[in-house]
């Protein structure tokens, strides 16, 4: 199931939906313009279909994405400092790269090591609406994050109605769950270097993550978003990341 749960990802981000029929609005909530600095917004052409996808600044010349978004892209554009995509907004800064470092181990049918860096050619200048996020250190390496509670943010979907993206960033918060609770749900098929946030809590339900969205806790990015399940929403399936401290020394290495 999972090569089509990834197609999906991409294209429907945060994908909440009302579980009972309480008044509770459970998309994501639009965030305060710029509040996220370290968001980046990619789209490229895979296969002539246009991906869109989520990053995240870690470097002021690196941008770290889910390897999904570029793998078979020959380039891939880079928006910084958006809040709203559709204008022009003076803290945008617009990029382009063709220098991806796709990790050698990605597998495109199974999603394991969906991780990428995205190198640009020069360094960005920050500013109050660009600026980098910090990865797990050599310390954080044996740190579950179990029960942590993250932050995803994204310009994807939002509404299972409307089949358009997002013009504004929006986020979602999420309890990571322990390794088991989320491989029984994948049948099997979720591994050490993955971890997953909660399907289903106060009556919210997160579908899918936007591919390639930084999943932060404390400050600190710990995930990036892998996948969902496309059978998933009404069952409360979680979401799929990449586990970043699984990464730290292929990261030290890009
Ligand atoms: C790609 O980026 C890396 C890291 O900055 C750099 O070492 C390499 O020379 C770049 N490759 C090209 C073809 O520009
Ligand atoms: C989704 O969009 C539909 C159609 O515009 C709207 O009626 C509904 O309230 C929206 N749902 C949420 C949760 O915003
Ligand atoms: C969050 O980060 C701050 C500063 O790095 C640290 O002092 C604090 O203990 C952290 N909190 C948690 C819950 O990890």
């Amino acid at each position: 199931m999972s090569t089509k749960l990834l197609h999906l990802a991409c294209f429907m981000l945060f994908w909440p939906f009302v579980v009972n029929v309480s008044l509770k609005i459970v998309n994501g909530v639009v965030v305060e313009p710029h509040s996220l600095p370290y968001m980046v917004a990619l789209e490229s052409t895979i296969n002539e279909r246009t991906i869109r996808c989520s990053g995240s600044l870690i470097e002021t010349n690196k941008v770290l994405t889910a390897a999904y978004c570029v793998y078979g892209a020959k380039s891939v554009s880079i928006t910084l400092g958006a809040h709203n995509l559709d204008e022009k907004e003076e803290t945008q800064l617009k990029l382009t790269s063709t220098n991806f470092t796709i990790h050698e181990d990605y597998e495109d049918d199974t999603h394991l090591n969906n991780i990428a860096v995205i190198h640009l050619e020069k360094e960005v200048t920050l500013t109050d609406s660009i600026n980098t996020i910090s990865t797990p250190t050599l310390e954080d390496l044996l740190v579950s994050y179990n029960d942590d509670t993250g932050l995803v943010s994204g310009w994807g979907r939002y509404n299972d109605t409307i089949p358009d993206y997002s013009d504004v960033l929006r986020k979602i918060e999420v309890t990571i769950i322990p390794y088991l609770a989320c491989t029984i749900s994948y049948l099997g098929q979720i591994k050490s270097s993955q971890m997953c946030t909660s399907g289903m809590q106060d009556g919210q339900n997160i579908c899918l993550g936007d591919t390639g969205s930084p999943l932060v806790v404390n400050g600190t990015q710990v995930g990036i978003a892998s996948y969902g399940s496309d059978f998933g929403c009404s069952v409360g399936m979680p979401g799929v990341y990449t586990r970043l401290t699984s990464y730290f020394f292929w990261l030290t290495r890009v």
